[in-house]
């Protein structure tokens, strides 16, 4: 068995003004936070026992989440008054582990489908030291770069290269051997990408590739947010209303749209290919298509948003 800590730190900044409020792992894809999701697929894989490790807008994971029983988890929270990168931030969640059980790290703003079990399976039978998720992009040039060799050793970790290597990359999500981890420096902003990985791989450490190309998205982008809330919503429907969500019959909703809870929309809306986030009112005949609607935001009769941000406060084109 393993246990989990989730990298749910960052600024989010690309995704602003989204995540002035909410931290990106917060936002919902498919009518729930993108966090959620994770947990899902790490209670799949045997997991039980997670840490967030948080540090911006951290105060508003633990009201939704509590102690995690309500997913059959249990969950801790890990904060770091100022962000120690994602090594920094891993040490530091890992004083609330007590086990000698290997540590699965998730990047907060992945969604994959990939067998994690048998990722765990493959790092124990290796008596890894770090065993990476690795897949396939087209362009590599925003990820970490990760060549490995026909055994599946890692040969080089390379974060965020002009001229990639390999358009194999780093998808996020690493089961580390502890001891790997307490070897990391306490209370020290470290980044595995660019520190970690690195020395490790230089300095000959057991650091495995899992190569599986199942279903992969790291929604850091607003275009990557709404084309992985779109994937789901469509796999079931034309659009996904959340409980409690009040849909006039004469609004016409599309294109994988997610109506959250206790969000309403008025006669004659038109709403496609956009995420309106819980407790919205969406006026009758307003027009919105492939945008954003952020918590608890009111727009009025007639307004007419197309691929933008909408919170009460601005309506701005996503770049
Ligand atoms: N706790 C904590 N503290 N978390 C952090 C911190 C921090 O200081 N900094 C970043 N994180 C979290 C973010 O919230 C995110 O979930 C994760 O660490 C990765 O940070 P990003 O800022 O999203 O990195 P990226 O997308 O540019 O690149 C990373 O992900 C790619 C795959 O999506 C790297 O790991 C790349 O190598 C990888 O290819
Ligand atoms: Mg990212």
């Amino acid at each position: 068995m393993a246990v989990a800590i989730l990298l749910v730190g960052g600024f989010g900044t690309r995704l602003m003004p989204l995540t002035k409020n909410t931290p990106k792992p917060m936002l919902t894809v498919a009518g729930i936070p993108v966090t959620e999701h994770q947990i899902a697929m790490a209670k799949a894989a045997g997991i039980t026992e997670i840490v967030l490790a948080t540090s911006y807008l951290s105060e508003v994971f633990i009201p939704y989440f509590g102690d995690g029983s309500k997913w059959g988890m249990k969950i801790k929270y890990a904060v770091e008054k100022e962000p120690l990168g994602t090594g920094g931030g891993i040490r530091n969640a890992a004083q609330l582990l007590d086990s000698d059980q290997s540590v699965v790290i998730l990047n907060g703003d992945v969604l994959s489908s990939h067998n994690l079990a048998e990722q765990i399976r493959q790092h124990e039978s290796h008596d890894a030291d770090v065993t990476l998720h690795l897949t396939q992009v087209e362009d590599a040039r925003a990820f970490g770069c990760v060549p490995t060799d026909s055994n599946g050793r890692v040969t080089a970790f390379l974060e965020k290269m002009e001229n990639p290597v390999t358009n194999q990359i780093n998808a996020g999500c690493y089961v580390f051997n502890p001891r790997v981890i307490t070897a990391i420096p306490l209370d020290t902003v470290v980044s595995v990408e660019r520190e970690t990985f690195p020395h490790l791989v230089a300095s000959g450490a057991k650091v495995f590739g899992y190569v599986e190309k199942a279903y992969w998205l790291d929604i850091g982008t607003p275009r990557a947010l709404l084309k992985a809330s779109i994937d789901i919503v469509k796999r079931s429907g034309e659009f996904l209303a959340m409980p409690g969500a009040g849909i006039d019959p004469t609004a016409v909703i599309t294109g994988g749209s997610c109506i959250g809870s206790n969000s309403s929309v008025g006669a004659g809306a038109v709403i496609d290919g956009s995420i309106i986030e819980a407790g919205c009112v969406i006026g009758p005949n307003a027009k919105i298509s492939d945008s954003f609607v952020a918590t608890g935001t009111e727009i009025k009769n007639n307004v007419k948003i197309t691929s933008s941000f909408a919170t009460n406060n601005e309506i701005l084109p996503i770049p």
